[in-house]
């Protein structure tokens, strides 16, 4: 036996007990006489204790020569401490040593493994696994750990099957790009890795596998942030014979039930918000509804003046800063060149403070007077003290740079508690999304995405106005899950790829399998995807969803502690039958 008890575990009660423990030297304290180590393990800490009075001389001088990160074998007896140390559940107690065994010695880590690390970013992905030794990471992969058992067991407990689809599949050209893998037996020929596994649940379904669910990786090729992998992982779910309805109910379900487990929190019935309202109030499809500041159009109240800017703007609208008006004339410069930044795009913006005496000062005073000031603030819900922000342009950017702003300023006001939880539904996206530099429309969700009822029509004439049977699940701002439902009908398929800009022929080479498995009795189906990764992060009242992930890929995606991906040799490309452009 290793050990009786781990590190975690030792309390007063067990004063006198014989103990066996086992760890990593965290530190060691040695004042002559008397020499402590704090062992660790996943559990906690326990601190040892060495004395001249009680030890032997020779385990005296073992314990002083234990390096950071030994691993070590203690059996002793335990004590109460005579300083205790409130700040640790073992803090009561220390073990008396009378034996020790050096179970493996350890070069001195590159970083300290404590809460506050010296250790940088690089370094800490460098030796990740003496990152995993750290607190905050440790009890993140514990957090994720808990999550998906609660996901497990609510589903199952909700009558889904976890099946697993292949990780082997055929390239695509929606969506994202695929990473690809080439075929030794087929040469010249590539499996990609899937993106999701959407057809396949799917073909579940025509399958008759009616409620599927799986927690899987999945893999896209696309420039990494905060809150994106290059793999990273879904839970991934499907029903047949459903409508919109039952899935926003069972999935509601589903994320209420982790949050009162896994945070305590009860939530009520979700908010929900179309597409074109959540554009409207907060110029985001996934808006953060923990905090106000929605924006407000100023078209008609702003464009009746001398003022160009605006009368030339498509779209001109503001928001309200809580308390703003105090910002001294540096303060608001600053925030004008923020906006000005290229990835904010914003050309300038005028203000208006809401003054203390229920005066306005603006930076267009000079085109506008009071009772125009006036009408703003009523139209974007300023208060005495507040700042309004303004800006023009194109609706849809000028809605993207305010929506900016708005989480820049709750930010920076605190408005954005990471202990606070505001679920939302948005439905009723548009179908299709126009690529500007094609000129070529493509599906918003995917192309397996169902119109609304009654809008298949619409295509042929109107296509941008079509709007899906899709929806997110939006959590704090956050994009945490995606679905809709699904087309069951091969015809109306056959019609969506051809709007898609597919011949049938090319239809028919990449979705064939699904066309034809409609031929045999699909019934109607829909479902969702959970980000598993965001889900944990934003649960775990973070946005970074790298700190959640065991081994995660840099910015750059790297995975700098295999040092992958790599070159491979001559011998397995000639294998292979692939070339390398020189
Ligand atoms: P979608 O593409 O919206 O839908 O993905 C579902 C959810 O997966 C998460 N996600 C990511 N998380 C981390 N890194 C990434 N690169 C990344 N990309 C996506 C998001 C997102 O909401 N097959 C459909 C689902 C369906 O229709 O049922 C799909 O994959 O949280």
């Amino acid at each position: 036996m290793y050990r009786s008890h781990t590190c975690g575990e030792l309390r007063e009660s067990h004063s006198n007990t014989l103990v066996t423990l086992t760890g990593w030297v965290q530190k060691t304290r040695d004042k002559g006489f008397v020499v402590w180590v704090d062992l660790r393990d996943r559990y906690g800490i326990t601190q040892l204790v060495f004395d001249e009075e009680r030890t032997s001389k020779d385990l005296l001088e073992k314990a002083r020569n234990l390096g950071r990160e030994f691993v070590i074998q203690a059996k002793g007896t335990v004590i109460e401490r005579a300083s205790k140390n409130p700040n640790l559940p073992t803090g009561d107690i220390e073990v008396l040593v009378n034996e020790l065994i050096i179970l493996n010695t350890s070069k001195t880590p590159p970083f300290t493994i404590e809460n506050e690390t010296d250790g940088g970013e690089d370094l800490r992905m460098k030796y990740r696994y003496l990152d995993i030794r750290r607190n905050q990471v440790k009890d993140n992969l514990i957090f994720r750990s808990k999550v998906a058992i609660e996901v497990r067991k609510y589903l199952s407990e909700e009558g889904f099957i976890e099946v697993e689809t292949p990780y082997l599949i055929k390239s695509t050209p929606e969506g994202a790009r695929d990473f690809v893998v080439p075929s030794r037996m087929n040469e010249g020929q590539f499996y990609a890795l899937p993106q999701s596994p959407q057809t396949f649940k799917q073909l579940l379904m025509v399958g008759g596998m009616d409620k599927y669910f799986q927690i899987v990786k999945c893999f896209r090729d696309e420039d990494l942030r905060a809150d994106r992998q290059p793999e990273f992982t879904q839970i991934d779910c499907e029903m047949a014979f459903v409508e919109q309805e039952d899935i926003l109910n069972t999935f509601e379900g589903l994320t209420r039930h982790l949050l009162a487990e896994i945070n305590g929190v009860e939530i009520d019935a979700f908010p929900r918000m179309t597409f074109d309202e959540a554009m409207r109030r907060f110029g985001n499809d996934k808006p953060d509804i923990r905090f106000g500041m929605e924006l407000g159009e100023l078209n008609e109240v702003a464009q009746h003046r001398h003022f160009n800017v605006f009368n030339s703007a498509e779209f001109v609208g503001g928001i309200a800063v809580p308390n703003g008006a105090e910002y001294t004339r540096k303060e608001i410069d600053k925030l004008i060149d923020w906006v000005k930044r290229p990835q904010i795009g914003a050309k300038g913006m005028v203000y208006v403070k809401c003054n203390e005496d229920g005066t306005f000062k603006s930076s267009v005073d000079k085109f506008y007077d009071q009772d125009d000031l006036a009408n703003w603030a009523k139209v974007v819900g300023a208060k005495v003290g507040d700042l309004i922000c303004i800006l023009s342009g194109r609706t849809d950017e000028t809605r993207a740079q305010l929506s900016a702003l708005r989480m820049e300023m709750a930010e920076r006001l605190g408005l954005r508690k990471s202990n606070e939880f505001a679920p939302l539904w948005v439905t009723d996206f548009p179908l299709l999304e126009l690529d500007e530099e094609t000129g070529r429309y493509h599906a918003m969700h995917h192309p397996f995405t169902s119109p609304k009822p009654g809008q298949l029509e619409l295509l042929e004439t109107d296509p941008g106005a079509v709007k899906a049977n899709a929806y997110d699940l939006v959590l704090n701002g956050n994009e945490i899950g995606g679905g809709s439902i699904r087309i069951h009908d091969k015809d109306v398929q056959a019609t969506m790829f051809r709007h898609l800009g597919f011949t049938p022929e090319e239809a028919h080479a990449q979705f064939g399998f699904l066309m034809d498995a409609f031929q045999y009795g699909a019934p109607p189906h829909g479902g969702i995807a959970f980000g598993l990764d965001r889900l944990v992060a934003i649960l775990g009242g973070q946005e970074t969803i790298r700190d959640f992930i065991a081994f995660p890929k840099n910015n750059s995606g790297r995975d700098v502690m295999i040092d992958a991906p790599s070159p491979i040799d001559q011998e397995q490309l000639d294998e292979l039958g692939l070339k390398l452009r020189t």
